[in-house]
């Protein structure tokens, strides 16, 4: 039986956020939404994607340079502490290495979905068996509560695949003030970012001949129809992104062919998309070295390396809490 509107549960805070970004003018929609289990699915498609460099371009730099890491940090125990830690692939090859050394560390990663928590527990536990892990099941800054509270041992926090660059860039800045004060000096932070690199390399990556990225970012717009109770009409909307380098950003949206008035049970509002208005789902911001070295200075680190991938098109920046 269908339950009446009364007795549905909606998040709350899914509904107040998409209620928030249809509102305004451009329209927007929050990102991290995209990401269920099938926008998580369809994210582990795209790394597959020949255009989709980033990926193969940052665990070419593990591959490479995880000795080298491993050999800067101290012999003190530590833990690693992954956020956002995704498949764990790329991290595989870095705790490889660590163990190489015979570093003693703990690994926790920090991931908002459990399903990703739990096979990297089960598979870095088959492949690394004596190595401790302690998954935490969290957002960010809850995951950054948890460092500040086990402070007593060095911290190397690994914040990988230029997640920072979906940020927008006042939570951008408001993430690195908070890591940087849950940190203390002689912690590290190894961070992958994005190089500013060929417009259309940048552009063909957010913008793939197969439509795994369109599919992934119209995702988040099923995700609303079922659990928000709207009724987008998916026939009319596509997909569009397109790299702005005045911004330093590729920038996603969502649009509709024709004129839609959208109903949105789970706050009983109604909202008017006009016919090609776009609505932004995503920023991916790329960076210079130089806007690294700032950011690090900005937050009180130390840029101690830079390990960028054969084309440079991707730097994972090894920084030092002073
Ligand atoms: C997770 N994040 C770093 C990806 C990116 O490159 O901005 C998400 C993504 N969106 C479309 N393709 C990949």
């Amino acid at each position: 039986m269908k339950k009446s509107a009364s007795t549905e549960k909606y998040d709350l805070q899914f509904a107040s956020e998409v209620d928030k970004g249809l509102s305004e003018h451009p329209k927007h929609l929050p990102t991290r939404f995209i990401y269920d289990d099938e926008g998580s699915r369809l994210f582990e498609e795209i790394m597959r994607l020949p255009e989709y460099y980033l990926t193969r371009a940052e665990q070419e730099i593990l591959s490479r340079y995880s000795g080298e890491i491993a050999s800067i940090l101290g012999r003190e125990k530590f833990n690693l502490i992954e956020l956002g830690a995704g498949n764990g692939e790329k991290t595989a090859t870095l705790i490889k290495a660590l163990l190489k050394e015979k570093k003693q560390f703990r690994y926790v990663p920090i991931d908002i979905s459990v399903g990703a928590i739990d096979a990297l527990r089960q598979d870095l536990g088959r492949q690394f068996g004596s190595l401790p892990i302690e998954g935490i099941h969290s957002d960010y800054f809850e995951g950054l509560r948890w460092i500040k509270e086990h402070s007593q041992r060095r911290n190397i926090v690994l914040f990988l695949g230029s997640n920072i660059g979906n940020f927008q860039l006042d939570h951008q800045h408001l993430f690195m003030q908070k890591l940087s004060q849950c940190l203390k000096p002689g912690d590290y932070l190894l961070i992958g970012f994005d190089l500013i690199k060929d417009y259309e390399v940048i552009r063909k990556a957010y913008f793939d001949p197969a439509g795994v990225t369109a599919r992934f970012n119209l995702n988040l717009i099923r995700r609303i129809n079922r659990e928000l109770g709207a009724n987008f009409n998916m026939d009319e909307m596509a997909y569009y992104s397109a790299y702005n380098p005045y911004k330093k950003r590729n920038e996603a949206c969502v649009y509709s062919k024709c004129r839609q008035i959208i109903y949105m049970k789970a706050n009983n509002k109604n909202y008017v998309l006009e016919a090609f208005e776009p609505v932004n789902t995503e920023y991916s911001y790329k960076y210079s070295i130089a806007d690294t070295e700032r950011m690090a200075a900005e937050y009180g680190f130390g840029a101690i390396a830079h390990f960028r991938d054969s084309r440079a098109f991707f730097t994972d920046a090894l920084w030092l809490r002073k």
